[in-house]
């Protein structure tokens, strides 16, 4: 028999961008140790009282693979198993099992468009764009990166160094020739510079990072960058 619970959820709610959030506390029934965060918003939305709209949150394919899910789950981006999505967080995990705090991923540069819902694609995008789009997709890929974000959320100075750091990893092969390699990183790196913070190797980006992606891909920047001085002496 499957031995259910009930947990007391203090969530975000911000009804848009523009407006202030505020944090609103329930109580969800039927909770077992086995329910991912995205299951415990989905019973929350089924058991609101009447009048309350459905609590916002970026779905995907639960199954850690796309990268859309991702909220801050008792101060942790993505929750306190390391190296999971969000989707695939569970109950179990939680410092409290009676209470947990959901809120969204927190970054500068990701914008809240309501409640658990943020905009990192844009901040994300800006940098792959300046990678010449198709090959920093590609490079993301081969490096495993889902560009979920949470590597940004965890930093504390809101660095996307991981993320960046992967991408430049990756990206030297795809380029035709030295030339465009300099131009392209070059772009990298500035565009991540004026859209994130700095990096401090703190090292946190690396316990969320659902693709376990190494602090050693955060060398690529400065490889890279190096590089590009060295040839443009
Ligand atoms: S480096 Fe890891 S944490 Fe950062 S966006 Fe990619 S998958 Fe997410
Ligand atoms: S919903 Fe796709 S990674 Fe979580």
């Amino acid at each position: 028999m499957k031995i259910t619970r009930t947990v007391s959820v203090e969530v975000w709610r911000q009804t848009d961008a523009e407006a202030h959030g505020r944090f609103v506390t329930y109580d969800v029934q039927g909770v077992s140790p086995e329910t991912t965060v995205l299951e415990l918003l989905d019973l929350l939305n089924e058991q609101l009282p009447d009048g309350d709209s459905p609590v916002t949150f970026d779905d995907g394919c639960r199954e850690g693979s796309c990268g859309k899910c991702g909220v801050t789950v008792d101060g942790v981006p993505h929750g306190p198993e390391y190296n999971r999505a969000s989707c695939q967080q569970h109950v179990r995990a939680f410092r409290d099992g009676d209470r947990v705090r959901l809120e969204p991923l927190r970054a500068s540069a990701f914008p809240v468009l309501s409640d658990l819902t943020v905009d990192k694609k844009k901040a994300l995008r800006t940098v792959v764009k300046a990678s010449r789009g198709p090959a920093g997709l590609k490079a993301l890929t081969n490096a495993g990166c889902i560009s979920c974000g949470a590597c940004v959320a965890a930093c504390p100075n809101g660095s996307a160094q991981l993320f960046v750091g992967s991408l430049l990893t990756e990206l030297p092969p795809l380029m035709k020739d030295d030339d465009e390699r300099r131009d392209r990183t070059a772009q990298v790196i500035e565009t991540a510079d004026e859209t994130f913070g700095p990096c401090s190797t703190y090292g946190d980006c690396t316990e969320v990072c659902p693709a376990g992606l190494p602090l050693e891909n955060l060398s690529a920047v400065a490889r890279e960058h190096l590089r590009n001085q060295r040839q443009t002496k």
